[in-house]
């Protein structure tokens, strides 16, 4: 009898252990325009064990294509680990290409540290075209994470509508639903870089979860934080700690945030990491995508949501609130290489 209890108490942690030690990583497509936060994004999300990044492709937004290109590729050389890059859309679908908002991430996108040119090349695929293969080649278990304009994830649908039930999740970061905007009074700017394609992924029947300013402007990284991370983080500490001081100068003006910058991009794969460290909100969401007020998301809550255009509509979750002190606590764990 004493036997079989022993032997039962010694598979159970057998089990315990090896579904710990063992679980697969999820495949993870990083849609990004690196950008300083997208570039401690890619870290954060290389050094979770939780994530297997099957690729990662590149757009527009807080700087050229090119240059968010070249910007991966050094990022997967610094990492050394084998992530192939595909380059998407180098201007929105409808809407006029803004110029790169330099003051906020430098003209090398990278807060003017200005890398070497990388050895590594983009494959030749484009973007969409990648997300459609994979998607269809692994369905049900992809996650995409857009941290840029929704440009190349709306040309995938266009490519092929079939993929979105095949699709695990789509992580966005980006929308202001409860607070002011970042480009203009009501739009943040992944968002209002492609209103139209952020349209089309909205009112695309997938899983959805948006990651908006309403709480990314409540993660602060500060200067202590980033100098823990470069004495912790051999691979990627130097590198973080040098970005992140253009990003921590531009916002050195925006009271409530000293000597550090708003985790935007970063708190979309904590969301990957732990869901339960964000209280989320259901409805369909639409994007304005002319007048003044484009590039704002606006969700349908109970009392509209049979009204025109959210009628019939998918249902996205939004972040509105988060456990940010707990969510830095994984963070600095994951960056230091303790998760
Ligand atoms: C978003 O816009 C970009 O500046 C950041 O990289 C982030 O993805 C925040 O509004
Ligand atoms: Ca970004």
């Amino acid at each position: 009898m004493y036997k079989y209890i022993a032997y039962t108490f010694l598979i159970t942690i057998a089990i315990t252990l090896g579904g710990k030690v063992f679980s697969q990583p999820s495949k993870v497509i990083i849609d990004c325009d690196p950008g300083i936060d997208d570039a401690l994004a890619l870290c954060l999300a290389m050094e979770s064990p939780k994530f297997e990044i099957i690729g990662i492709t590149t757009i527009f937004g807080n700087t050229t294509l090119g240059q968010a290109t070249k910007n991966a590729l050094n990022i997967v050389e610094l990492s050394q680990m084998d992530i192939p890059i595909y380059r998407g859309a180098a201007y929105p679908m409808h809407a006029p290409l803004k110029p790169p908002p330099t003051i906020v991430h430098g003209e090398d996108g990278l807060g003017n540290i200005h890398l070497a040119k990388p050895t590594l090349k983009p494959k030749g695929k484009p973007a969409a075209q990648f997300i459609v293969d994979m998607v269809n080649q692994y369905p049900g278990e992809i996650t995409i994470l857009a941290v840029g304009p929704l440009t190349n994830l709306a040309q995938a649908i266009k490519l092929q509508p079939g993929i979105a039930q095949k699709v695990k999740e789509v992580v966005i970061m980006g929308g202001a639903f409860t607070v002011p905007g970042n480009t203009s009074p009501v739009s943040e700017a992944n968002i209002d870089s492609d209103p139209h394609a952020a349209d089309i992924v909205c009112t695309t029947p997938w899983k959805m979860t948006f990651i908006p300013l309403d709480v990314t402007m409540k993660v602060k990284i500060d200067i202590s934080l980033l100098a823990q991370i470069r004495e912790k983080n051999e691979k990627f500490g130097t590198f973080i700690y040098d970005i992140s001081q253009y990003y921590i100068n531009f916002y050195q003006n925006i009271p409530g945030i000293e000597k550090g910058f708003y985790a935007h991009d970063p708190s979309a794969v904590m969301y990957m990491v732990d869901p339960t460290l964000f209280s989320v909100e259901k409805g369909p969401v639409r994007i304005a995508t002319e007048g003044i007020a484009a590039g704002q998301t606006i969700m349908a809550t109970k009392a509209h949501l049979y009204k025109s255009p959210w009628k019939g509509k998918p249902i996205a979750s939004a972040a509105l609130k988060v456990d940010s002190e707990k969510l830095l606590e994984s963070f600095m764990s994951i960056m230091a290489n303790n998760p």
